[in-house]
């Protein structure tokens, strides 16, 4: 699988950390780039906020130097207000700034934004082309296929983007009515593929490289954003690119090492980022996909979740560490 571009952004390989609210942020986007990601993308950042000057989501559109290419992506529904914070996005730092029109979150949908744009063409060129006229970076736009299963109008849409000046796009190939489960429609993604003359990534259940081949071969998209299965495992996009090189891996026995490396690493860059009590907080809803499948990992979990402080958690993991 060879590079990708998105407009001017060279990506060094096709494998992307897909946008995760609640989890990519810039602690966990700099493991998985370092991980192999070919792109990071962040969670999502209302545009709203940032034009109302809110200052937590100001703050969700800090850029780490070594996180790049990095994409960062916002929803609303209102042209003038996504083209103001697509250029407080640029001024940042950010490569790529996306607008997302795949949120199914009803607080989000109720407010004509996510999803609810796929309802409307004229409002969804609108929010797109104002992002492009506001920036030198490309803009992206993420989708879905459309709102019931078997219904594919993401070809509509994705022309609609292309037209309005969108570089790449992002589909997720499934249904607002599927949330994020089930298998993802490769028929479907291949159909939108075929008809846009965008790179598109497809995005959606994607567990290993296997998966990944298999939309990538099957449907012919640039790359693929992987979401949950990244989760606790940033080293991901190192196995597809390794898979890549030597051929699919025999299924192996869990190697704990490297995963107590990597959890120890997020602990301390999330503490480094948010502080000791936010960082370790938040931390917690990580600490479960580390660890899974690991003799006695609930046991663990349930107490690493109690721990307040760094050290205390860095102890705890030394303990569970040797007791394996
Ligand atoms: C906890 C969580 C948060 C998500 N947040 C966002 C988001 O902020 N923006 C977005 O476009 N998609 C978001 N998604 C959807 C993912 O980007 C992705 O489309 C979905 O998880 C399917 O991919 P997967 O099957 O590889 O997980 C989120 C998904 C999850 C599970």
């Amino acid at each position: 699988m060879g590079a990708v571009s998105i407009g001017s952004v060279q990506l060094d390989n096709p494998y992307a950390l897909a946008p995760m609210a609640g989890y990519g942020d810039p602690p966990y986007r700099r493991l998985c780039r370092r991980g192999g990601a070919g792109l990071v993308c962040a969670e999502m950042v209302s545009a709203n906020a940032v034009f109302f000057g809110d200052k937590k989501s100001q703050r969700m559109l800090a850029v780490a130097p070594d996180e790049h290419p990095l994409s960062v992506q916002i929803f609303g529904a209102e042209p003038e207000r996504l083209a103001f914070a697509a250029r407080r996005v640029e001024e940042a730092g950010a490569d790529i700034v996306d607008l997302n029109c795949g949120c199914p979150v009803p607080k989000v949908v109720k407010g004509g934004a996510g999803v609810a744009l796929m309802k409307d063409e004229l409002l969804f060129a609108r929010c797109v082309e104002a992002m492009v006229k506001a920036v030198k970076i490309p803009v992206t736009v993420k989708m879905r296929l459309g709102f019931r299963r078997g219904e594919n109008i993401s070809p509509r849409f994705a022309s609609l983007a292309r037209e309005s000046g969108a570089s790449a796009l992002c589909i997720h190939a499934r249904a607002r009515e599927d949330g994020h489960e089930g298998p993802p429609d490769l028929d479907a993604l291949a159909e939108t593929v075929a008809a846009v003359g965008l790179p598109v990534f497809g995005n959606g259940g994607i567990h290993n490289y296997q998966d990944a081949r298999r939309m990538m071969q099957g449907t012919g998209c640039a790359g693929v954003m992987v979401g949950r299965a990244a989760v606790g495992n940033p080293l991901l996009f190192l196995e597809f690119l390794e898979e890549e090189k030597n051929g699919a891996r025999e299924p192996q026995a869990i190697n704990a090492a490297p995963r107590f490396s990597l959890l120890r690493e997020h602990a301390q860059l999330i503490v480094d980022y948010y502080g000791e009590k936010l960082g370790i907080c938040r931390l917690r809803k990580y600490i479960g996909s580390y660890i899974h499948g690991l003799y006695g990992a609930a046991e663990f979990r349930r107490r690493a979740v109690g721990a307040v402080a760094l050290n205390e958690l860095l102890g705890l993991l030394d303990t569970y560490e040797a007791s394996l």
